[in-house]
């Protein structure tokens, strides 16, 4: 594991969060409510991405939202009535539980029209200047006990480079990612020469697939910002990405731990099993009840 420093605010202190995407996959759940704010038991899919923001000591995020995005507004503001309530009736866990999400600062940017990952992150370029930044993709859930984020700005720290999440993926489904192709230069260090959005495995440069993390610096807003739209007509982060690798080095990390694709129906009720059977208060009980259901299904 890299050598982690304490602070990694000094390097890195703004995540954009991109949110207006219109969900089709999971229809009719996110017909007018976002798939961001989808439960895994008790929380919101994104406020995971945003714990584990907190957690690597950023101190910004923008989330990029649209049509029917109202509520992932009101989940991060004060919520002053239930408080109330929550202190008349002694629940002071629940209060604290609420408000730990302060510690971090909020703001909102509306993408008009859903054009593409790359597009969203364009719109956030008044509120990331001149620095290097964290994206989150939401529906990417990590537990928070792994360190990937935190790995990724330490050697941010290192090679001042823009840096992307990988994960080995079986071929079979390099289609449904960013695929990059390069050479291993370190303990789970890439250096990256191509990549492609969501090839067919005939032409997918690796089994070695992007993941919902970047650490990227803010040269890459120029070139989205004469982006023409790629793979299904949309305006690919990824070929950004690819037209940034011929200006200055980009890496890959290899990430070995569990992330859950929760954008997905599959990799949503994985990753409900999983932060249920962490769940203190349901742990012992849903542990029975998965083991109930086994045996039955097994008879
Ligand atoms: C996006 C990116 C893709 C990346 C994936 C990770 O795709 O375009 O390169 O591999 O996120 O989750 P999406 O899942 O939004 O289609």
């Amino acid at each position: 594991m890299l050598q982690r420093e304490n602070n990694v605010s000094d390097v890195l202190r703004k995540a954009i969060f991109p949110a207006a995407g219109l969900g089709t996959r999971f229809l009719p759940a996110t017909k007018a409510s976002p798939k961001e704010m989808l439960p895994i038991v008790d929380k919101p899919m994104i406020q995971y991405g945003v714990e584990e923001a907190i957690s690597c000591g950023l101190k910004e995020i923008v989330i990029i939202t649209g049509k029917h995005k109202r509520s992932i507004e009101d989940h991060f503001d004060y919520a002053f009535e239930l408080e109330d309530k929550l202190r008349k009736s002694g629940k002071k866990k629940l209060i604290e539980e609420i408000n730990r999400l302060n510690k971090i600062k909020i703001g909102y940017i509306r993408q008009g029209y859903a054009l593409g990952l790359g597009h969203a992150i364009s719109c956030a370029r008044p509120f990331v200047n001149d620095e290097p930044f964290a994206v989150i993709l939401s529906d990417d859930v990590i537990d928070t006990n792994e360190t990937l984020l935190k790995d990724m700005v330490a050697l941010y720290k290192k090679l001042k480079s823009p840096i992307l999440a990988l994960e080995k993926v079986p071929v079979s489904e390099v289609h449904r990612y960013g695929v990059i192709g390069g050479t291993k230069e370190g303990d789970g260090v890439y250096r990256i020469d191509t990549l492609v959005e969501k090839p067919d495995r005939e032409s997918a440069p690796s089994d070695l697939a992007i993941i919902g993390r970047y650490i990227l610096t803010p040269d890459i807003f120029e070139i989205l910002s004469k982006s023409k739209p790629g793979k299904g007509g949309e305006i690919q982060l990824t070929d950004a990405i690819a037209k940034l690798l011929k200006k200055r080095p980009v890496y890959g990390y290899l990430f070995k731990g569990k992330r859950f694709d929760a954008g997905d129906k599959f990799g949503y009720l994985k990753a409900t099993v999983h932060f249920a059977l962490k769940n203190p208060e349901l742990s012992a009980q849903f542990r029975s009840h998965i083991l109930e259901v086994a045996r039955k299904l097994k008879r």
